[in-house]
């Protein structure tokens, strides 16, 4: 199994370039069943995800290949209904072509996915609004069987706003009879793409990125010419690696806007920042100062952000409070960054950081992907070496994290085995 070791204590320097969001191109690859045709996405992350669901759009029937960033896919030939249990255990975002597929073929059969390392994290809002929309759902064998004539519109209004069940239902919606309405709805910036990309396909959707959406279904979408919006969560990745090691580092491509609880957090610990042409520029300070944050829906603090801001604390001045509102398993990290000397005490979904004056490596052990990239940004800022297990998690979702770290100063290497 493949790890990285880090050795810490250099400030980065210089500029890095962020990569497509891969939870905005997840479901637009997904959304692409949708319309019949060969389907171009361009600034798509070279990631395991990206990668996961490029088998899975193979396996229905899809073709499917991604260089340079850009992705063709066809889905002249989409014949196949079934999300089996062996793609959608290693990626829960399978789960979002169940909307397309019953959209498109009126039938699908997509593996239940059950839990994983940050919580139960159940599908039950993507399939009561389907139900809704007049399909039939059974469980049967650990998977989800849907089935209906043609999806019609109805108001789905959700108990919590779930990210991927809004783009599930969104997606169901655009081919639906009639009109749909989704309140409560999941706002994330990576909503708002999904819903740009099928609107320059013909959709018809307002709302989108505010709490009620409304979608008015079309007979049928064009296949999509489509640019991925930039990864909020990388950004804020190097937002913290740049802090957490006093450096600076500009990051181009960013988008400010979809990081304002990020960047208005992290500037009361101090870290400073510039727009210029270049990019957006990021200031460490010489030592962090404690803040407490909560994780909340979009616009709030992104609990994809949780793991890392956690990092920075740990090494701060003063005692933080972190409380986790999204899942309910999320400080796998906590262990971990323990073990390289962090203060952190945890009661239910609340932990309590004692910054202390530095970290130590340690050998550790990535458990899911925000953890690993919690670990990593400890890791370049601990005293010694650090070697991170199980850095498949991290692949997940980082595209070239070494490269684009070894470019800003980092030492960092990957050890084969
Ligand atoms: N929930 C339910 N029932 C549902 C759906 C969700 O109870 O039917 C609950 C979840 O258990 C959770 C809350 O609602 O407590 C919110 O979960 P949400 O559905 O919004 O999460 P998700 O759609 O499964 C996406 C991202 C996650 C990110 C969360 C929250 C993708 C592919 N995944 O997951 O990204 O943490 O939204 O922002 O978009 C990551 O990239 O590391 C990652 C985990």
């Amino acid at each position: 199994m493949e790890k990285l070791l880090i050795s810490g204590g250099r400030r980065l320097r210089g500029t890095v370039r962020v990569s497509g969001a891969k939870n905005a191109a997840l479901p637009i690859m997904a959304s692409t069943i949708l319309g019949s045709g060969t389907h171009r996405l361009r600034r798509v992350p070279n990631l395991r995800d990206v990668f996961t669901m490029g088998r899975l759009l193979e396996y229905l029937g899809a073709g499917f290949s991604l260089s340079d960033s850009t992705a063709l896919i066809d889905t002249g030939d989409v014949r196949g209904c079934e999300a089996p249990y062996e793609l959608v255990r290693t990626m829960r975002a399978s789960v979002l072509v169940l909307g397309p597929l019953l959209a498109r073929h009126g039938r699908a059969r997509v593996s239940l996915p059950g839990g994983c390392a940050i919580g139960a994290r159940p599908i039950n809002l993507h399939l009561l609004g389907l139900q809704k929309m007049g399909a039939s759902i059974t469980l049967e064998k650990g998977y989800v069987n849907a089935k209906v004539r043609r999806l019609k519109g109805a108001v789905i209004c959700f108990d919590i706003p779930t990210v991927t069940g809004t783009e599930n239902l969104m997606m169901a919606a655009v081919l639906a009879k009639g009109v749909t309405r989704l309140e409560n709805a999941a706002r994330e910036p990576e909503v708002v793409d999904l819903a740009d990309a099928l609107v320059s396909a013909g959709a018809r959707i307002e709302g989108a990125g505010e709490s009620i959406i409304e979608i008015e279904g079309v007979d049928e979408l064009e296949p999509l010419d489509y640019d991925i919006i930039p990864d909020r969560i990388e950004v804020g990745t190097f937002m913290a690696a740049a802090g957490i090691t006093g450096g600076e580092v500009t990051i181009e491509g960013a988008n400010a806007e979809h990081l304002a609880a990020v960047v208005a957090k992290l500037q009361e610990t101090g870290i400073s920042f510039r727009e210029t042409g270049a990019g957006l520029t990021v200031r460490g300070p010489q030592r962090l100062r404690a803040s407490d944050v909560k994780t909340m829906p979009y616009p709030g603090f992104p609990t994809d952000m949780q793991a890392q801001f956690m990092a920075l604390m740990s090494v701060a001045e003063g005692t933080s409070i972190i409380s986790e509102t999204i899942f309910e398993n999320r400080f796998m990290h906590v262990a971990e960054l323990r073990r390289m000397g962090a203060d952190v005490g945890i009661e239910g979904s609340i932990a309590t950081v004692k910054g202390v004056k530095s970290l130590k490596g340690a050998p550790v052990m990535a458990t899911d992907l925000r953890a690993s990239a919690s670990l990593v940004v400890a890791a370049l800022a601990a005293r010694g070496e650090t070697v991170i297990d199980r850095i498949y998690h991290l692949d997940r979702g980082y595209e070239a994290i070494e490269s684009k770290l070894r470019s800003l100063g980092a030492r960092i290497e990957r050890l084969k085995g």
